[in-house]
């Protein structure tokens, strides 16, 4: 076929950062590959940035524009697809607001924004019968948004498990593996280019919760609203409990997750206790891994790598091409309805899990019995307890392991030892997956 006469897709690029860059390497690299898929070429236009003299990691050719005027990605008619990789909430809405109303279609990796306002801009995109593409927001290369919405549309999703943040994981690997520090294990992730630009969301576990609203939008056609999700970070995790977790047989993994009990969803962000027979356990540095179990399917797993510039670019350019590709019809959320309802949760106090509780206590008398005591009057059955280490300044810790129990009891436990003069503040609770 001789395509020397058919247009190129037209891109216009907000972002040339990690993965900006990403995307203009991938398209380079692979642009024969591309255009053997497609039909057609696929070339950027126009780039926005906010900083014309920034050095970059990319080479444009000189018929690219780069400006600081957004408007110029959606003014002008020869841009077919507005690719949003600048992060931030109000002005990557107003972009991708006015592409859409401009008739252009948009990719997308802010799951941050879709997950705070992917309502309003997916309404939008319905009523303009276009394209509002989001792979590369969930998991990096690994391609769970497709899965959800194409690949496992005959199912009734009944949970999802996931590894959903690159930084977080690679920390806790880090710190796990080389006894690095959190910080250094910090820094090293934002110099790979993994850690969004306000890296509390990696580390406080709120860029998981961004990317599992994605994932439960997917999976059940419904709007979680992020302040109903139960988020914790991995700050609280230290090299002590990675420790003892291991000799328990377990590594501490961030895990989102949700379960269908019902019809009403069960749903967090909490760093875990994850056992090592278990796939999840293994999964090391910037890699994610989601477990989806659909109810005709069974369990599946993906396993990739997260973050950082061409994986994620890699599912960028999946959705341009999914764009591009002649009459199809845009499938956004894979629901026909819009809005979509709001999600009905199971309450986070009612979450039944088995949990890990670290106490440092007096070493004396009387204390292990206290402790037991409580959790027997509140109905937590202990699976394990274990005295580790040795007194330091005459305190040392009792770790537990329980049996399943609601967290609205460990909440009771914790209540009853907090007031226990011989225990020091700061017990540690883990929920264990
Ligand atoms: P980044 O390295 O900080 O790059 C952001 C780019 O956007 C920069 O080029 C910046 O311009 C430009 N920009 C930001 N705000 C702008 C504004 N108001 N007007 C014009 N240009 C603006 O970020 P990134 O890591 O590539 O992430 C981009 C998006 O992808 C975010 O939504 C992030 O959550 C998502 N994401 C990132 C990864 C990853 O591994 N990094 C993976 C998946 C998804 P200047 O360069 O001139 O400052
Ligand atoms: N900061 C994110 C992470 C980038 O570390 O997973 C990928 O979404």
């Amino acid at each position: 076929m001789n395509n020397a006469a058919v247009a190129p897709v037209r891109i216009g690029l907000a972002g040339l950062g990690t993965v900006g860059s990403g995307l203009v390497a991938v398209l380079e690299k692979n642009a024969d590959w591309i255009e053997a898929r497609l039909g057609r070429s696929v070339a950027v236009k126009t780039v926005l940035v906010r900083d014309l003299a920034k050095p970059r990691a990319v080479t444009l050719g000189p018929e690219v524009l780069v400006t600081t005027d957004a408007d110029a990605l959606v003014t002008d008619p020869d841009i077919d697809i507005v690719v949003e990789l600048m992060g931030g909430i109000d002005a990557a809405f107003g972009l991708i607001a006015k592409a859409l109303n401009a008739g252009k279609h948009v990719v997308t990796a802010n799951k941050a924004l879709l997950a705070k306002r992917g309502p309003e801009l997916f309404a939008l995109a319905a009523e303009k019968g276009l394209g509002l593409y989001y792979e590369a927001s969930c998991a990096g290369a690994v391609p769970i948004v497709e899965t959800l919405r194409s690949s496992l549309a005959g199912n009734r999703v009944q949970s999802i498990i996931g590894i959903l943040n690159g930084t977080a994981n690679y920390i806790l690997s880090s710190m796990s593996e080389k006894g690095l520090p959190f910080a250094d294990a910090l820094a090293k992730a934002q110099e790979l280019g993994y850690a969004e630009a306000d890296p509390t969301l990696d580390i406080q576990g709120f860029d998981a919760a961004h990317k599992l609203i994605v994932l439960i939008r997917l999976a059940y056609g419904c709007n979680l609203p992020l302040e109903k999700l139960p988020v914790e970070g991995i700050t609280v995790v230290t090299p002590e409990d990675i420790r003892f977790a291991r000799e328990f047989g377990y590594a501490i993994k961030l895990i989102g997750q949700v379960r269908d009990c019902d019809g009403k969803l069960a749903a967090g962000v909490w760093p875990m206790l994850v056992h090592e027979d278990f796939l999840l356990a293994s999964v090391r540095g910037a890699f994610n891994a989601v477990r989806v179990e659909g109810n005709a399917s069974g369990p599946i797993m993906l396993h990739g790598k997260g973050a950082g510039d061409l994986p994620t670019a890699s599912a960028v350019v999946a959705d341009i091409l999914a764009l591009a590709r002649d009459g199809m019809i845009p499938n956004n959320t894979g629901f026909r309805t819009e809005p979509l309802p709001e999600a009905e949760l199971v309450a986070s106090d009612d979450f039944v899990t088995p949990h890990y509780i670290h106490f440092t206590v007096k070493d004396q008398a009387g204390v292990m019995a206290a402790i037991s005591k409580s959790m027997g009057e509140h109905g937590v059955s202990i699976r394990q307890a274990v005295q580790k280490g040795e007194p330091e300044d005459g305190y040392v810790s009792i770790v537990f392991l329980t049996h399943e129990a609601p967290n609205r009891a460990i909440d009771a436990v914790l209540a009853d030892t907090g007031a226990m003069p011989f225990i020091k503040p700061g017990t540690v609770h883990f929920r264990v997956l």
